[in-house]
């Protein structure tokens, strides 16, 4: 199973030079460079060109850079798969997707663009629609090229086309997006929880980066530089989950507990399904998980 670091995933406007000049720089686990709903139609062309220039020099970091093409029925995504063709980039992010067909068409459209097929494939989950045939979209993971890889929460386009209001303990959407983590699960792809909005209230946007981490979330996306070292933080495992790692690879490594499927560590069980999670947690906090 292929781990990837995606606990920040920072939006960037195509549109927005300066932005762009230090996306690098800022840290961010994955930048999607967005050519959609950040940048504005009269915008589109020199987006376009301000993309490739950055994955032409610019790329070549530690982290994925994934970009963010118009929907796939709209004039623009033909002329966005064709740079994204030439320059390459990590994976493509499609948006507006409502069901499976959709990721095979997105996917036959970035081969018929000529995208690398190594380039993955991220869909936007936003649509009502989309919602409600997670099932069927995460189950089109295990293509061989533009692979499925993650779904991204769209909340801002969510909650308007569900006419739902925004709250702090997001009840409107949170068992759409409880779904979304069982159907990512379901199928070994990553999900990506959706924006906050007011970049400004840092103690708002850590309460909902909580919420989405103990739902199962595999990271966060971020609309400003600000976010990212919270997120970090948040998405990052705690010293007491690295020592639960730590103690569960330990003990079940141990010649007495080789037959054994529970145990008891400080009082409390661990079970032999928590190894996967335990060698995932230290892998995320940086260290390498012992052998065998
Ligand atoms: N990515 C990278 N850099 C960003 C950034 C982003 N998303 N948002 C802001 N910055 C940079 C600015 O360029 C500025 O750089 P500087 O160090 O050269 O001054 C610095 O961070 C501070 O920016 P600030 O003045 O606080 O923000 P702003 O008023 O310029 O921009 C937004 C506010 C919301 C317009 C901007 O953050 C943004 O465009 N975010 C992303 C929007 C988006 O992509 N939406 C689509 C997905 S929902
Ligand atoms: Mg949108």
């Amino acid at each position: 199973m292929e781990i990837k670091r995606r606990r920040s995933v920072l939006y960037v406007p195509g549109s927005n030079v300066k932005a762009l000049a230090k996306a690098l720089r800022r840290g961010a686990d994955c930048l999607i460079l967005d050519l959609e709903d950040a940048v504005a139609p009269q915008a589109k062309a020199a987006a376009r060109q301000n993309i490739r220039g950055f994955l032409r020099d610019g790329a070549g970091g530690q982290g994925e850079v994934i970009i963010r093409i118009n929907a796939l029925d709209s004039a623009l995504a033909e002329a966005d798969l064709a740079m994204i063709a030439d320059a390459g980039a990590d994976a493509v992010l499609v948006p507006k997707i409502n069901g499976a067909p959709d990721i095979r068409s997105a996917a036959a459209a970035m081969a018929a663009a000529g995208v690398a097929g190594k380039t993955r494939l991220w869909v936007m989950m936003e649509t009502p629609l989309a919602l409600l045939e997670v099932a069927r979209i995460a189950a089109c993971a295990g293509a061989r090229s533009h692979a499925l890889a993650a779904l991204v929460i769209g909340s801002n386009d969510l909650y308007a086309e569900l006419r739902a209001r925004p709250t702090p303990d997001r009840a409107a959407i949170a068992g759409l997006l409880g779904v979304c983590v069982a159907a990512a699960r379901a199928h070994g792809l990553d999900v990506i929880d959706g924006v906050y909005n007011d970049f400004t209230d840092a103690r708002g946007f850590a309460a909902e980066c909580r919420q989405g981490a103990d739902m199962g979330m595999d990271g966060k996306s971020l609309i400003h530089p600000a976010q990212i070292g919270i997120c970090h933080e948040i998405f990052s495992p705690d010293a007491a989950q690295i020592r639960w790692a730590q103690e569960v690879i330990a003990a079940f490594a141990r010649p007495e507990n080789a037959a054994k499927g529970a145990i008891s560590i400080g009082g409390r069980m661990a079970e032999r399904l928590h190894l996967e999670n335990a060698k995932r947690i230290l892998f995320l906090a940086g260290m390498q998980g012992p052998q065998g």
